[in-house]
């Protein structure tokens, strides 16, 4: 989703692409911008109480429940795992509503039914855990979403792709966080098709499971951005994941510049808890 638009002269000029491709490209991600608005409003106009977020990373998430979709008085419960990226959250989202919880979504410290609606965008690709066994990662979410409360995740999708590593610089990107994750000796849950998120809630119990997908337009330019902030990025990744980081980010750059720029869809999949007796 974006938050403010640039004009296509704007965005031609900081990513080195002609304007009439940069026109194209906003005009499109404009209208599909509003498709997920205008699903995510309907969905969150119905719940009323707690909000969890699962996995608020940067907060680009967080800032956009709050400016849109959350009412007043309305708490917010961001949940990280990181202290480094939760403090980072704290400091730069200025919100009564905000709650930021450092912790891993094995152990959410919140009671139980605590939250009318449990959420994650864009994040659950990139879960670790011991085992990678997500529906583990994430049972304790669901005993704290009330009886009848909304568990709704959204993530980008490989339907439509054979092949999204060799089909997709995305695709082939989002491997990374997979390699990452095993120099620590952990297990990243990496990118799925929507069956297997259908799967998932139907494994935490959840009845009424509904999805949307939302298609993305490729991004022109992107693959060039990607390599620069990859660059940007690798003495931070350095001091987090140790020396192997140089060999990831290497055969990634090796293989990216003759994949196709392909954007993933994204897959909205939601469902309800039961409420019994
Ligand atoms: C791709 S980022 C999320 C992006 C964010 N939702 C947004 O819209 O900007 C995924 C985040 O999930 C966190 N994370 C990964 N595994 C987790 C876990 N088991 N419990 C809680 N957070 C986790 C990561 O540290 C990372 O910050």
């Amino acid at each position: 989703m974006m938050d403010e638009s640039p004009t296509p002269e704007q965005f031609a000029g900081q990513y080195g692409v002609p304007v009439a491709e940069a026109r194209e490209y906003l005009t499109l991600a404009a209208e599909l911008d509003e498709r997920e608005r205008r699903c995510l409003a309907d969905i969150l106009a119905a719940v009323d109480g707690p909000v969890v977020e699962l996995g608020a990373g940067a907060g680009e998430f967080t800032r956009e429940l709050l400016a849109r979709y959350l009412k007043p008085g309305q708490r917010l419960y961001a949940l990280e795992r990181l202290e480094t990226v939760a403090r980072k959250l704290r400091e730069t989202i200025g919100d009564g509503r905000l709650e930021v919880l450092v912790s891993d979504s094995r152990r959410v410290p919140l009671p139980d039914g605590a939250a009318a609606l449990v959420i994650s965008r864009v994040a659950l690709h990139d879960f670790v855990s011991d085992d990678g066994d997500i529906a583990a990662a994430l049972r304790d979410c669901v005993r704290v979403l009330m009886p009848g409360g909304v568990f709704l995740v959204y993530d980008k999708v490989t339907d439509g792709f054979a092949d999204v590593e060799r089909e997709s610089a995305e695709g082939r990107m989002e491997r990374i966080n997979v390699q990452l994750a095993a120099l620590e000796g952990k297990r990243c849950w990496g990118l799925h098709r929507l069956r297997h998120y259908h799967e998932l809630l139907l494994r935490l119990g959840l009845d009424g499971i509904r999805h949307e997908v939302l298609p993305r337009p490729d991004r022109p330019g992107y693959v060039a951005d990607l390599k620069r902030r990859l660059d940007q990025a690798r003495p931070g990744y350095v001091k987090s994941w140790g020396e192997g980081v140089h060999a990831v980010l290497d055969s990634f750059l090796a293989e990216v510049d003759g994949l196709p720029n392909r954007a993933l869809p994204l897959a909205m999949v939601w469902g309800r808890k039961q409420v019994r007796g």
